[in-house]
């Protein structure tokens, strides 16, 4: 039930002012007896509130003037609304306090909801009352301004920026992804078991490790939770992790974090085709949930929802020495500028051109070993390449999914440990895994960020994450 409260200036018993905000000393007192009962909304739910006067708590985002006519935008979070504002119509007090209000001031605001076919939500308010909690002085206004800012100067200020309608509608389209995301495996059969962030050794390559210093000792952060929901997939058999990873990525593309969320299903007696399946479906839910739930944001980054419909399972599947066919042939007509070279992992001009060609996710599979993870098991048709995949999106965004069925032989998974030069003492427990009771079994990992980059068909993974960490950035 939405909280009901009789004058504006009770709310601040839920939300008390920051000490030193203004208030206005021209606040309207109008006796409470004298106001009919009024309730809290939000703008996202104002629908349910036609013709009635409703309260919304927020921000002032823009304001235009035009004599006796205010029309300021509000923002609560849950979306941005216009509001009306006649000098004859509110009290002198809340015209006053309204005119030449400054942007991102915090304000509670009281109108009637009215019902209008040319506004964006298809509502507008008819402002009644007006309270200021804290207005934005002139002399330090609001940095970021409606005009075009560079990304430096918005990535600089990501804290303020975060409140822009765009940059909300994508966290919400994020949180939405996660919250799918956990819901298939949730959903599933599949238990959450929480893998360490401190760990004593490398799991994706020795090149991308940060390094810790755990009371003396040499420790890292956490690449992929993988190696240890191995372990717990083998006690509970379908698990999977979430959570934050890190990679000392040198790289400075529209890919790559140095932290980044990762979502990994692992699964005993599972197969590389079984793990095809779970990744189709998996992706599937994701979007369709996207779509079903996050439909106006959606609309408010100008994400054209045709190109998701389609997100649904088969999904084409495509072996590496198909792809390379297919990059040839695509150099040769001059589609991609360099020949491709077989035997080497895809650049990223390759994954693009490969993804743009399916209109929905595309699974490559049995790349080379040599140029895949020291875990992966080998195919038996052909033991020089590794039962694994990489998931790529559609629309040129590339890898969103690696995942492959696991060295179960502890035999070869020993010689590998030796042959990628990898600290044996760190790893042996992750060898017991395959000396008591060693199964078939399979995983993957998706980047969150990268999912969202492509569901909401961002340019850049900068975007897709509140703080990004980059190469070159860690502030704020
Ligand atoms: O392909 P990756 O390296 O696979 C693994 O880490 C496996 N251990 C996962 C598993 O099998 N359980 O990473 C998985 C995914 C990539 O497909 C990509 O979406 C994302 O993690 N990723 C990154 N996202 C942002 N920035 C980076 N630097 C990323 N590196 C990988
Ligand atoms: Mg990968």
């Amino acid at each position: 039930m939405p909280e009901e409260i009789t004058r504006t200036t009770e709310t601040s018993e839920s939300s008390p002012p920051t000490p030193g905000a203004q208030t206005p000393s021209s606040a309207p007192q109008v006796p409470t007896s004298a106001l009919p009962q009024v309730q809290v909304a939000t703008i996202d739910t104002l629908g349910r509130h036609e013709g009635q006067s409703v309260i919304l708590r927020g921000w002032l985002y823009n304001l235009r003037e035009s004599g006796k006519l205010l029309f300021p935008i509000f923002r609560d979070g849950t979306g941005t609304i216009q509001g009306v504002a006649h000098v004859k119509s509110v009290p002198p007090a809340v015209f006053e306090a309204l005119k030449g209000l400054t942007q991102e001031s915090s304000v509670i605001v009281t109108g009637k909801v009215r019902a209008d076919k040319r506004a964006p939500g298809g509502f507008e308010l008819d402002v009644e009352d007006l309270e200021v909690v804290q207005r934005v002085p002139e002399s330090d206004p609001y940095p970021i301004t409606l005009k075009e800012h560079g990304v430096d100067f918005l990535m600089e200020h990501r804290h303020l920026w975060v409140r822009s309608p765009r940059q909300s509608a994508i966290l919400r389209i994020r949180a939405e992804i996660m919250r799918a995301a956990a819901e298939y495996f949730d959903t599933n059969g599949f238990i959450r078991t929480d893998p360490p962030i401190l760990t004593p050794a490398a799991c994706e390559g020795t090149s991308t490790l940060f390094p810790v210093d755990y009371f003396g000792d040499p420790a890292f952060l956490t690449q992929s939770g993988q190696l240890y929901i191995e372990s717990t997939a083998l006690a509970l058999g379908k698990v999977y992790s979430f959570g934050p990873t890190f990679r000392a990525e040198k790289s400075k593309t529209r890919r790559h974090l140095t932290e980044f969320w990762m979502i990994e299903p692992e699964v005993a007696y599972c197969d590389l085709d079984g793990l095809l399946k779970i990744a189709e479906n998996f992706l599937s839910h994701i979007v369709q949930s996207v779509l079903k739930n996050r439909a106006s944001e959606l609309a408010v980054i100008g994400r054209d929802p045709a190109k998701l419909q389609s997100i649904i399972p088969p999904f084409p599947r495509i072996t590496y020495d198909d792809a390379a066919a297919l990059l040839n042939a695509a150099h040769k007509t001059g589609a991609l500028e360099q020949p491709f070279e077989y035997g080497n992992d895809f650049g990223s001009p390759d994954e693009t051109w490969l993804s743009s060609q399916f209109d929905r996710p595309v699974m490559v599979h049995r790349y080379p070993a040599n140029v895949k993870a020291f875990y992966m098991e080998p195919d038996p048709a052909n033991p020089s390449l590794a039962l694994c995949v990489d998931v790529l999106a559609p629309e040129g965004y590339g890898e969103i999914i690696g995942g492959s069925q696991r060295v179960s032989s502890y035999e070869l998974l020993s010689s590998r440990i030796d042959q990628h030069q990898l600290p044996r003492e760190a790893f042996e427990w992750y060898l017991d895994l395959r000396r008591y009771g060693s199964v078939p079994h399979s995983g993957f990992g998706m980047g969150i960020e990268r999912a969202v980059a492509w569901i909401c068909g961002l340019d850049h993974v900068r975007e897709t994450i509140p703080f990004a960490r980059t190469l070159h950035r860690i502030y704020p």
